[in-house]
């Protein structure tokens, strides 16, 4: 399972990527504009410094949301490198300029998702991910990670290429329970990745064998 780290900061996107085991990185607007990015030329930047530190896919959103202006979006988007992803909202012009995208060969990110019915759309178009939103399904006493379950048995039933991208992972469990599921990509904050790591009898049990080499090595 591929690791994208959710997020517009360097410093955590650098931390990450030097724990060696980031595959890639996803932004939204919301994102952006967390880290003061704006101005068009000030957020293009920041995108080619994104793809500067991970030689992997890079998700970068498209704000217009009729067809012709996601198209002119995404295509000035997709030429600032050779990994950017162009990240489309889950709507009608959307759905129609990620089949466009496909067809020119541009990789897209199908974002905004929330039903099983929205990624089978974004499958058809031909998007290289889809993007459900668990934790925000979470956060409305939906099960977020049943969408990732039923998604994955629908694109398995024909063999959709389409890379399931859970995204809004919130925590470690999430996590885990995307990788029991099969989703091919999670998307989160570094915490939830780095807590991945912690375990109480790893702690105890490092202290213990540092302690007794002490005790025999001086
Ligand atoms: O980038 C989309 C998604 O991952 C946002 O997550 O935590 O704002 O729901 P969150």
């Amino acid at each position: 399972m591929k690791f994208f780290i959710d997020t517009a900061n360097l410093a955590e996107i650098t931390e990450a990527a030097n724990l060696g085991v980031l595959d890639g990185v996803t932004t939204n607007p919301s994102l952006m504009a967390k880290e003061g990015i704006t101005g068009k030329d000030r957020i293009l930047q920041h995108y080619v410094d994104i793809c500067n530190i991970v030689d992997g896919p890079i998700s970068a959103e498209v704000i217009s949301t009729d067809f012709e202006n996601i198209i002119l979006e995404g295509e000035a988007l997709a030429q600032l490198h050779p990994n950017i992803i162009v990240k489309v909202p889950m709507i009608k012009d959307g759905v129609r300029a990620i089949k466009y995208f496909t067809e020119k060969g541009i990789k897209t990110n199908c974002t905004l998702v929330f039903s099983a019915g929205q990624a089978l759309m974004a499958a058809k178009a031909g998007a290289t991910y889809v993007s459900p939103f668990v934790g925000r399904l979470d956060d409305i006493s939906t099960d977020g990670i049943g969408l990732i379950a039923q998604i994955r048995k629908i694109y398995d039933n024909y063999g959709y290429k389409t890379q399931i991208l859970a995204a809004s992972v919130r925590h470690p469990m999430h996590i885990i329970q995307c990788a029991e599921i099969g989703s091919d990509v999670i998307t989160g904050p570094l915490s939830a990745m780095l807590a991945l790591l912690n375990h109480p009898l790893t702690d105890s049990g490092l202290a213990k064998f540092l302690s007794d080499y002490k005790k025999g090595n001086g």
